[in-house]
């Protein structure tokens, strides 16, 4: 049977941190296998992208497979056929499906009826590959694999769904600061909580949330698809701007992350995102070696359960 990576916690503790130290060896050059070597992979892209596309492509090319790019336009998924379809007829000619859309429902669709793994870029529910690059980053910054404090400030959106769920799996005392209109999925947060595995806290202060925190996390208020709510997001949101007023009440050495894109001067200023205590452009480099991390997790993990 094959693996597909949908949500972070399709991994277990274990495959996190051996998905990490594929990753790590990639990054230093300790790891050159190319388990894709003659496969190709087909990109399924139905909102833009730079990092995630980008990562990926250039991932699969140093795995030795290569890449199709497939906009909305071009196979319009179940409105053209079916995504049953399109699953059964893409795994006649790929090894791997990466997909970026809108419904979690639709990407777990397409898994069940592919036959070859397939990876979720980005639903409106969560971005799994991104806080997995994430946890590396923060690993990395803070030279140890143990419980970090973090404190995601903004939306409660696609990217913090995924940090709860990251909580069901690795120790985090994970804060959310969030108007009382803006929560995260109600069932993540519920189920992280209910893990036992991290502390997770949600308020509507933003000083409460930062207060002491190693890592500073926030994300656009208006996410993909939700373009339209940037008015009423800017009003609900504006306390919740990573600024250097607010940095100040995180501990000393502090990080800050942002998955990008930014919208400078909104969620964050200029000041922070441009200063010594970000480290979002080393995060967005690992976006790269995590994809290559995931992706030959799950070409190993799929020939085993052959
Ligand atoms: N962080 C991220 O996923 O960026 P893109 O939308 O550019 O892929
Ligand atoms: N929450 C953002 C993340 C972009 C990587 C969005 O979905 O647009």
């Amino acid at each position: 049977m094959k693996k597909d990576f949908l949500a972070v916690n399709d991994f277990s503790a274990k495959e996190i941190q051996e998905v990490l130290q594929m990753a790590l060896a990639f990054k230093m050059g300790r790891l050159k296998t190319k388990p894709l070597a003659g496969k190709t992979a087909a990109l399924i892209f139905h909102k833009p992208s730079l990092r995630t596309r980008v990562s990926f492509e250039v991932g699969i090319t140093r795995l030795g497979g290569s890449s199709i790019y497939l906009r909305q336009e071009e196979i319009d998924l179940g409105k053209r056929e079916s995504i049953a379809d399109v699953a059964r007829v893409l795994s006649r000619y790929v090894g791997l499906i990466v997909i970026r859309t809108y419904s979690q429902a639709d990407v777990e669709e397409l898994a069940r009826r592919a036959s070859c793994p397939v990876i979720n870029a980005l639903t409106d529910l969560s971005h799994p590959c991104q806080i997995l690059g994430d946890l590396l980053t923060v690993y990395e910054k803070f030279k140890k694999k143990e419980k970090f404090s973090i404190a995601y400030l903004g939306d409660g959106n696609n990217i913090t769904n995924s940090w709860l769920e990251l909580a069901t799996q690795v120790p985090i005392d994970l804060r959310i600061g969030t108007s009382d209109s803006t929560w995260p999925d109600r069932n993540l947060l519920k189920a992280a909580r209910k893990a036992g595995k991290s502390q997770v806290k949600l308020t509507s202060n933003p000083a409460e949330a930062v207060s002491g925190v190693e890592v500073v996390y926030t994300d656009v208020w208006a996410s993909m698809g939700q373009k339209h709510l940037a008015d009423e997001k800017r009003r609900l949101l504006a306390d919740f701007q990573v600024n250097a007023a607010l940095l100040r009440k995180a501990a000393p050495g502090a990080i800050v992350l942002h998955c990008l894109p930014a919208k400078r001067g909104e969620e964050i200023t200029d000041e922070v995102m441009d200063g010594p205590q970000s480290a979002v452009f080393d995060q967005a480099e690992n976006r790269l070696w995590i994809q290559m991390g995931i992706i030959s997790h799950l070409v190993q993990s799929s020939k085993k359960r052959k």
